[in-house]
């Protein structure tokens, strides 16, 4: 078993606030991130793949194959978006790191599938010190 990853960054906006709270929950909560008009951070996106080298190719897939993969299902519908407002598989989900992580790998799973690959981690760093990783 073999374990390759390709690195995508993106810059998106959000903010994080229940609309079942009030502003002063929210911002108990969230802090700075409940800032009613927005913020932005630049996201960096890890996705590991894991399976056999093909003793044909010497590669478990085709990294050029893997970028185009994660630009289609991921860094295109996100890049200079905003994750509440914009992106498709982020809708009725509270734009967390951790949820955008799950929703990422619940996008790339079956199109990596289909190489043959199986999807094993999905990591994302919101900010340089803070990273979250997922791994389905
Ligand atoms: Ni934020």
């Amino acid at each position: 078993m073999i374990y390759i990853t390709r690195k995508a960054s993106f810059n998106a906006a959000h903010k994080l606030a229940r609309t079942d709270w009030d502003d002063d929950k929210n911002n108990e909560v969230y802090g700075k991130c409940a800032n009613p008009n927005w913020h932005g951070h630049n996201y960096w996106l890890y996705v590991t793949v894991k399976g056999e080298i093909n003793q044909e190719t010497g590669f478990l897939v085709d990294l050029k194959w893997l970028k185009d993969v994660m630009n289609t299902y991921v860094v295109d519908k996100v890049d200079h978006k905003n994750l509440n407002l914009d992106v498709d598989f982020m809708k009725g989900k509270l734009a967390s790191t951790e949820n955008l992580a799950v929703a990422v790998w619940d996008q790339l799973l079956a199109p990596i599938a289909e190489s043959g690959a199986v999807l094993h981690c999905v990591k994302i760093y919101e900010t340089e010190n803070n990273f979250v990783e997922y791994f389905g």
